[in-house]
């Protein structure tokens, strides 16, 4: 499904034919229960990317989705009186739309029922398969069906699993396996030449240790059809469907015309980034580019695994019932302000706890007080002063402030291109600041008063050129707000308005 992605720069790209690829996923997200403030959370930090380079000039492609097959799926259309295909029709639905509503640009949007991708799929099986990296045995394990993953003996809490803590069921069943065993060695020699394709450190270090600890077991990835038939037909086996993880996975692949258009493949495979959360780190950190080594395609470059939004100490998920529904946050307090509190909020990597306190409390520091109040006294002084007219440019006399101002995009670039939005929202909170203070310390009435036209006019000058590149380094952040301040400045004649950010009083 190719949806208009809302590119900033479609000209740009048209006009750059040097253009660098860059390559952006999130995971696609399961479609048993609607989305929540964690997926909004990967959604946004990869559309804040994704902006962020296409800005920047590069061909982006930004890819999300949702995983629609799998035992949980068909459950869950079964509870909902619906085939499973109407189910995922639906279900899908709701992540567009609210996609939608949170300005994501994806490019393309892919759902693992569609043919694109089940074809990607079969040919990524028989690949395997001839390659002798697929073959048939007997699986004896614990499985947890709500995660629909395994564990190895011994990973189970007490025979719970580690990361829902419900029980694990006991299966034995003939199977098709992948060897991952064949490629331990290979993948740790990987992880370790490329210190940037898991981050952050944490992470890292969690998977290598992992690795050089534990005896891979091989995979299981197919299902008999018998259990469950919502899935992937495997196509030398007529008793198997594909398992769901192993399907969900080669999305990352068939949206891009693996096995379907070479060229557009070749463009833009390895991935330059694939967001994640760290739920699912060893599906994307040991299964999937042992995958794609059998399949003799090159690794994503970076694989990144972000922390978890809690609510009391709990992980946010569909299966505890604490879920929030991200478009009743964006209601509430603005879509820009939701997006800029669960990017500055935390370091991305590290877990956050969510709370409505916890916006508010951002929203009235930083947006109403610091970065409304300098938008709204600057357009003040430009409506009293200049009846809202910019005074013509000129030579800035030298400050810190004009430097630091000079950095900025820079600075944010490099910060973003790291993901690490936090850290890119405080260097522009640095200069807002500093320009709040420079308001303070300047005392603009008394140039007023004491008819200092000259200095008058290079204050207001750089206040604006302040506010012009702030608007510009948050546009990816917040679109509409940065948006909005750029066309108030931009205008034949500069008004005050309303606050952008009126504060809440609660
Ligand atoms: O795992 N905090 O889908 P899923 C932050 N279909 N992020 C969160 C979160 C939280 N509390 N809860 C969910 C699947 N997420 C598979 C993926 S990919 C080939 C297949 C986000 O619906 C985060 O990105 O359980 C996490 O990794 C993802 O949603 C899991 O979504
Ligand atoms: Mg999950």
């Amino acid at each position: 499904m190719k949806t208009a992605g809302g590119s900033p720069s479609s000209i740009n790209r048209k006009l750059n034919k040097n253009m660098a690829k860059f390559y952006i996923t999130t995971p696609i997200y399961y479609i048993n229960a609607p989305p929540h403030i964690g997926h909004s959370y990967t959604n946004i930090a990869a559309d804040t990317i994704a902006r962020f380079k296409r800005t920047a000039g590069d061909d982006v492609y930004f890819l999300t989705g949702t995983d629609e097959h799998g035992q949980k799926i068909a459950k869950s259309a079964k509870e909902a009186g619906l085939s499973e295909q109407e189910f995922s029709d639906r279900m899908a639905s709701k992540f567009i739309e609210l996609w939608k509503a949170l300005d994501v640009s994806y490019d393309d949007f892919i759902r693992t029922t569609e043919p694109r991708h089940i074809k990607a799929v079969q040919h990524a099986l028989n690949i395997m398969r001839d390659n002798g990296d697929i073959y048939l045995g007997k699986y004896e394990g614990w499985y947890c069906t709500p995660c629909e993953s395994f564990f190895m003996e011994g990973e189970g809490d007490n025979n719970l699993c580690p990361d829902c803590k419900r029980p694990l069921e006991r299966i034995s069943e003939e199977n098709y396996f992948l060897k991952l065993s064949k490629y331990q060695d290979w993948l740790i020699e990987h992880i370790k030449a490329n210190p940037d394709f898991i981050k952050p450190v944490s992470r890292y270090n969690e998977v290598l240790s992992f690795l050089v600890n534990n005896k891979l077991g091989d995979l299981c990835v197919s299902r008999p059809r018998s259990r469950l038939s919502w899935g992937i037909d495997i196509p030398f086996s007529k008793e198997h469907v594909a398992y769901v993880w192993f399907d969900a996975l080669i999305n990352y692949i068939s949206a891009i015309g693996y096995a379907s258009d070479e060229a557009k493949f070749n463009k833009y495979w390895p991935a330059d980034i694939q967001l994640i959360g760290k739920d699912i780190i060893r599906h994307h950190a040991v299964y999937w580019p042992i995958m794609l080594k059998s399949l003799g395609l090159k690794l994503p470059k970076t694989i990144f695994a972000h922390g978890w939004w809690m609510i009391n100490q709990a992980k946010m998920s569909k299966s505890r019932g604490n879920a929030v529904n991200p478009l009743d946050m964006a209601n509430t307090y603005g879509l820009d302000v939701y997006r800029y509190f669960l990017l500055r909020d935390v370091p991305f990597g590290l877990d956050g706890n969510f709370s409505d306190e916890a916006i508010i409390k951002r929203y009235n520091s930083d947006l109403a007080n610091d970065l409304g109040n300098l938008v709204h006294r600057t357009a003040t002084m430009i409506e009293k002063y200049y009846a809202g007219k910019v005074p013509a440019e000129r030579r800035l006399p030298e400050s810190p402030l004009n430097t630091e101002i000079e950095k900025l995009n820079t600075e944010v670039d490099a910060s973003i291109s790291q993901a690490d939005f936090s850290l890119a929202l405080e260097k522009i909170w640095v200069i807002i600041n500093q320009a709040n203070k420079f308001i303070e310390d300047t005392k603009p009435w008394n140039l007023v008063k004491e008819k200092k036209r000259e200095e008058l006019e290079c204050f207001i000058l750089l206040l604006v050129k302040v506010i012009r590149t702030v608007a510009l380094s948050l546009s990816a952040v917040m679109p509409q707000a940065a948006g909005k301040i750029s066309s108030q400045f931009d205008a034949d004649v500069i008004q005050k308005g309303t606050p952008l950010f009126p504060r809440i009083i609660s």
